[in-house]
């Protein structure tokens, strides 16, 4: 079923009993949307970046997708057994070759390589799951993690300042952890003391509610502009933190983000695990926090994307819509074919014919069936002068798909509508 080799990115695969990773799922590691600065994607991420500038993060986007067992598992201390690892949940190219299922996957390179006291990293990562609306085997994911060193001078008032340098947010905090932020089920490392863990666990939680703030305060935008209503949007948005579990992190929590009236999970995150960092090459003295977030739910959010397999259409009536450092409402066009059709005419000397008139008519004809209407066109005939102009039509339904016939009929009635009412001449 599998050919005996996978080639990808220049890297040849055996092919083995663990390989489960179909052409169709390799072809999208070729389109790193995190990289297009007009995909929603990649505006998202800049939307990021440029508002953690200057905050002593370095910025990773160009890791590939295939990674060993040993960096997306082994390395962050998941369990043999653990559910991830298993060929139902995880596209394997072969036992030790994967496409990562998380950007953690890099968190161990970048502790080794990062020379700045964070990172962020944005890679698009890939789960065997459903599709649906919401799911699709491949998404994009921001990982964010920060280092400090307990031979630091004064540590503790190096971490208050570095707390104090986060910018301030009126967001909401529902939060019954921040006074403890551990206990017996979420505990804290050993070799933290507990002044430590409570500093770092403040600074991750104050980032992350000034990261989902500013993203959500365009989200909130774009309803609003969308035509939303709701008395939510004119508050500061709202957000709990919720204790969770990750292998490499303890202790851990989730922020959820209050939107059209439900509680959406966002992101994981906690303090990472000393062994983690052991296992970078760090030496025993660092200590700090790690979070992980979904980018595609947020764009949806932001642009107004109904379908997460949007996000891929090649379709140029999606790409066209979205510019680098703009966030615009998304505008549906139809999955049905449409059906292009020219009218070519001479314009009739002595009645101007504007676009603007022609479009009236097209429309007028053609009704909610006009996909678009573009000059492809126009001549002047260098002896007679006469003018002729050719605009291009597209017909389409966003029900069902167009029938030949009836738009020969519409077409036909534009044409006869011009030649009445603006005496041109049909070619
Ligand atoms: N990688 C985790 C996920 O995909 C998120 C995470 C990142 C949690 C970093 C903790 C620390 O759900």
């Amino acid at each position: 079923k599998y050919p005996p080799t996978i080639d990808l990115d220049g890297k040849l695969y055996k092919t083995d009993e663990w390989t489960n990773v179909p052409p169709q799922i390799l072809s999208l590691t070729e389109r790193q949307l995190h990289q297009d600065p007009n995909h929603p994607i990649g505006i998202l991420r800049d939307l990021i970046e440029k508002n953690f500038r200057g905050l002593g993060y370095t910025f990773y986007n160009n890791f590939r997708p295939t990674v060993t067992t040993f960096q997306n598992f082994d390395v962050l201390g998941f369990p043999q057994d653990h559910p991830g690892r298993s060929k139902l949940d995880t596209y394997y190219l072969n036992k030790e070759h994967l496409l990562r299922t998380h950007t953690s996957a890099h968190e161990h390179e970048c502790f080794q390589e990062c020379e700045t006291p964070g990172y962020f990293i944005t890679a698009d990562v890939y789960r065997r799951d459903e599709i649906d609306r919401t799911h699709y085997p491949a998404f994009h994911q921001m990982e964010g993690a920060r280092l400090w060193s307990k031979n630091t001078k004064d540590l503790e008032k190096q971490l208050e300042n570095d707390i104090a340098a986060i910018p301030p947010t009126e967001i909401i905090v529902e939060d019954p952890f921040r006074d403890a932020p551990f206990n017996v089920e979420n505990p804290k490392q050993t070799y933290m003391s507990d002044n430590e863990v409570r500093l770092i666990s403040t600074h991750l939680k104050k980032t992350l509610e000034y990261l989902v703030n500013l993203v959500f305060e365009e989200a909130k935008k774009s309803a609003i502009k969308a035509g939303s209503t709701e008395e939510y949007l004119n508050e500061p948005l709202k957000v709990r933190w919720v204790e969770a579990y990750f292998p490499w992190t303890s202790p851990s929590w989730e922020i959820e983000v209050w939107w059209k009236g439900e509680w959406l999970e966002c992101c994981g995150c906690g303090l990472v695990q000393q062994q983690v960092l052991l296992n970078s090459g760090l030496p025993e003295d660092r200590l700090g926090w790690a979070f992980g977030i979904g980018l595609d739910r947020i764009a949806m959010l932001l642009f107004g994307i109904p379908d997460i397999r949007l996000f891929w259409s090649r379709d140029e009536r999606f790409g066209k819509q979205f510019l680098e450092g703009q966030i615009s409402t998304f505008q549906p066009f139809s999955k049905y074919p449409g059906v292009r059709r020219d009218v070519s005419y001479w314009v009739n000397g002595d009645n101007a014919l504007h676009t603007n008139d022609l479009m009236e008519i097209v429309r007028a004809h053609g009704g909610d069936l006009i996909e678009s209407v573009v000059l492809k066109d126009e001549f002047e005939h260098p002896k007679t002068g006469k003018k002729s102009q050719c605009y291009s039509i597209h017909y389409q339904s966003m029900e069902r798909t167009l029938t030949n016939a009836e738009i020969n009929k519409i077409h036909s009635n534009v044409e006869g509508d011009l030649v009445n009412t603006f005496q041109v001449e049909i070619r």
